[in-house]
């Protein structure tokens, strides 16, 4: 079942619970039909066997609405707020690939990984160009592209990139678009769309070429080589060389 579909059943299971509660008369007043909804929630995505992470959302969200109304904000604010997020976020509840950015030390890791001579690289799922823009940088006689699918996320990394003729920030989405051009294809996505990602790179990069994924291996396969950036958060680089054996 989609995360997205597995929150939105448990709020409900959380409201049927603290109904059910209110119309047997056991439980009565605001703030503690809300903290039944919230405890009702959490346990319902427990038992819907959803990611840790969303616990103390389904823990939080009720309480915050309610609080969040006594706070007499103009609705604008609300449908603000909500424009923004769906603008930056834009499909992750599809691909669940939400945004973080990678960090200076894992684009000087990168840099080290680009060969001598002047190379083309591809950044998949390219956020705001927090890694393109310094190897754009470092590397003048390099070629390098993003393909981000949320709209605002995308045009930051476009008005950032600004005046960097070897950079180039498109708009579409990472799957639609031809990879074969690449000597290195760049991800930081998350782990669910990473056995895809390896067919289309072992399907249409050229032998030679490298797929690199920050954090997320690809399921069921070695990689080639695995860089370790030495950062804060131990960002680890998973290398996977295109070559026959990827064709085979
Ligand atoms: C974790 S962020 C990485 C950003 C950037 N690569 C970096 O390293 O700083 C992943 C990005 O991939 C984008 N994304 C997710 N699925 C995508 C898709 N199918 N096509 C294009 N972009 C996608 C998300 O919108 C998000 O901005």
């Amino acid at each position: 079942m989609p995360p997205a579909l597995k929150a939105l059943l448990s709020q409900v299971a959380g409201l049927a619970i603290a109904f059910a509660l209110a119309r047997a008369g056991l439980v009565a007043g605001l703030w503690p039909l809300v903290g039944v909804q919230a405890l009702g929630a959490t346990v319902a995505a427990t038992a819907l066997n959803s990611a840790r992470w969303w616990l103390p959302i389904h823990l939080c969200f009720l309480p915050l609405v309610v609080g969040a109304h006594g706070l007499d904000l103009h609705p604008g604010v609300y449908l603000g707020a909500f424009v923004l997020l769906v603008l930056v976020y834009w499909t992750s509840f599809r691909t669940q690939v939400p945004l973080y950015l990678s960090n200076r030390d894992t684009a000087r890791a990168v840099a080290e990984l680009l060969p001598a001579r002047p190379a083309r690289l591809l950044d998949i799922g390219a956020g705001t160009g927090s890694l393109l823009r310094p190897l754009a940088r470092a590397r003048p006689d390099c070629h390098f592209t993003g393909v981000e699918l949320a709209p605002a996320t995308w045009l930051v990394g476009r008005l950032l990139a600004a005046g960097m003729a070897n950079l180039d920030c498109q708009r579409g989405d990472l799957f639609a678009r031809p990879w074969h051009d690449y000597d290195l294809v760049y991800a930081f996505l998350s782990p669910v769309p990473m056995a895809e990602v390896w067919q289309k790179a072992a399907r249409e990069l050229r032998p030679g070429s490298v797929l690199l994924s920050n954090s997320f291996p690809v399921p069921g396969r070695e990689a080639d080589f695995v860089v370790e950036v030495g950062d804060r958060r131990a960002t680890r680089l998973y290398g996977y060389r295109i070559g026959q054996r990827a064709h085979a």
